[in-house]
C-alpha cells in the first residue's frame, strides 16, 4: 500500500472518530427507516383530481394487468419521456450514482472521487441524512449532486398518495436542513413508480431520475455468492458502446461502495467524461441557484499513484476471483 492509501485511510479514521461526537441533525424527526407522518399542509401541495388512477399495489408489481396503461416500470420497465431521466444523452457522458446512504462508506468513496477531481451523484435516503449530516455537507461541498430518495425506502406503487408525498417531503426538508438545498431530481426506491407516483412527484417540483446500467450491487448485502468482479466485468463491457449512460450502485453496502473506484477507472480510461446527473443532462440540481460541473482532469500525481493503484488492486482482485473456481 502506498502513502495517498495510507492517507486516505487516515483520514477516514479521523472522520469515524470525529462522527462519533458529532450531533445528528437538530430538531425533531419520524424515526429511522419507518413511513413518517403525513402532513396536512404537503398533502395540499398535490391536486388529486390530476392523478391518474393507477390501482395501488398489494406488492411490488403484484398487479401487471394495467402495466402498459399506468406506465409501471416494475412490471415492465416501462418510461415516461416527459418526467424520467434514464441516460445521459451524449455519447462519452457517463453519469454515475450512489444510492441509499449517507453510510460510514461514504466518506472512503468521497475520498477517491475528491483525490481524483470525479463527480457523481448520490440519491441519499431521509432518515440517513439525519444520522449523517455532516456526510451530506462533505457530498455537498465537494460538488456532487444530491437527489431525494425518500425517508423509508418503501416501494412507492404500495403505498398511499398521502404516504408517498410525506416520503418525499420529509427527505426534502432533511436535506434543506442539513445544507440547505432543495434538489430537483427524486429517485423511486428499487425503480417502483407508476403513474399517479409520477404525477405526485411532478406536482412537487421533481423530475424522475432512473438508470440505464445496473450492477445490481445491493444483492451483495444478503449474497454471500455475489462476485465483486462482476461489477468490474459489467462496466467493462458497457463502455464498449461509448453511448451516454446512467449507472446505479450502492454507497450503503460495503461491496458497492468499495468498488466503485475501479468502476471510475474503468469507465474514465475509455475516454468518458463523468458528470453529475444534471450536468450530463442540461438541467438544474436544484431550485436554488448552484451550478455544478463535469469532473475535471485526474490530478498528476493521483495518475501516477491513485489510479495507478487502484489499477494494481483491479489486477490482483481479478486474479484472485478468477482463480478461486479452479480452486474449489
Ligand atoms: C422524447 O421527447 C422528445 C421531445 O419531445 C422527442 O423528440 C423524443 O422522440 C421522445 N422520445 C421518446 C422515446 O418518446
Ligand atoms: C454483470 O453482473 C451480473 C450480476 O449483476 C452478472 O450476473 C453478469 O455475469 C455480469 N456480466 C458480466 C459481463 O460480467
Ligand atoms: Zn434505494
Amino acid at each position: 500500500m502506498h502513502l495517498t492509501s495510507l492517507s486516505a485511510l487516515f483520514t477516514t479514521a479521523l472522520l469515524a472518530f470525529a462522527s462519533l461526537s458529532e450531533a445528528v441533525l437538530p430538531g425533531t424527526w419520524p424515526p429511522m427507516d419507518q413511513p413518517p407522518p403525513i402532513k396536512p399542509e404537503w398533502v395540499k401541495l398535490v391536486d388529486k383530481k390530476k392523478l391518474p388512477k393507477a390501482p395501488i399495489q398489494s406488492a411490488q408489481a403484484a398487479d401487471c394487468s394495467k402495466a402498459v396503461e399506468f406506465c409501471i416500470w416494475s412490471c415492465n420497465t416501462c418510461l415516461r419521456n416527459a418526467s424520467d431521466v434514464s441516460t445521459c444523452p451524449n455519447d462519452k457522458d457517463w453519469g454515475f450514482s450512489f444510492d441509499d446512504g449517507p453510510s460510514t462508506f461514504t466518506p472512503a468513496l468521497l475520498d477517491f472521487l475528491k483525490s481524483t477531481n470525479t463527480k457523481v451523484t448520490f440519491a441519499v435516503v431521509g432518515s440517513r441524512v439525519f444520522q449523517n449530516p455532516e456526510i451530506l455537507q462533505r457530498i455537498k461541498e465537494e460538488g456532487h449532486e444530491i437527489v431525494v430518495h425518500t425517508w423509508s425506502h418503501p416501494a412507492l406503487t404500495t403505498i398511499s398518495t398521502e404516504q408517498i408525498i410525506a416520503e418525499i417531503k420529509w427527505t426534502e426538508l432533511a436535506i434543506q436542513t442539513a445544507i440547505g438545498l432543495t434538489p430537483k431530481y427524486m429517485r423511486p426506491p428499487r425503480g417502483d413508480m407508476d403513474d399517479r407516483v409520477r404525477s405526485i412527484a411532478t406536482q412537487l417540483g421533481y423530475k424522475i431520475l432512473m438508470w440505464d446500467r445496473d450492477t445490481f450491487d445491493w444483492k451483495s448485502a444478503d449474497d454471500p455468492n455475489y462476485q465483486p468482479s462482476w461489477i468490474y466485468d459489467n462496466f467493462t463491457q458497457w463502455v464498449t458502446d461509448s453511448k451516454g449512460h446512467i449507472s446505479l450502485e450502492h454507497d450503503l453496502y460495503e461491496i458497492g461502495a468499495t468498488n466503485a473506484p475501479y468502476a471510475v477507472s474503468i469507465v474514465r480510461k475509455a475516454g468518458y467524461t463523468i458528470k453529475p446527473v444534471s450536468v450530463c443532462t442540461g438541467t438544474a440540481a436544484y431550485k436554488e441557484n448552484v451550478q455544478l460541473v463535469a469532473s475535471g482532469p485526474v490530478p498528476a500525481d493521483e495518475q501516477i499513484w491513485g489510479m495507478a493503484c487502484w489499477d494494481e488492486t483491479l489486477l490482483v482482485t481479478r486474479q484472485m476471483n478468477y482463480q478461486t473456481p479452479n480452486h474449489v
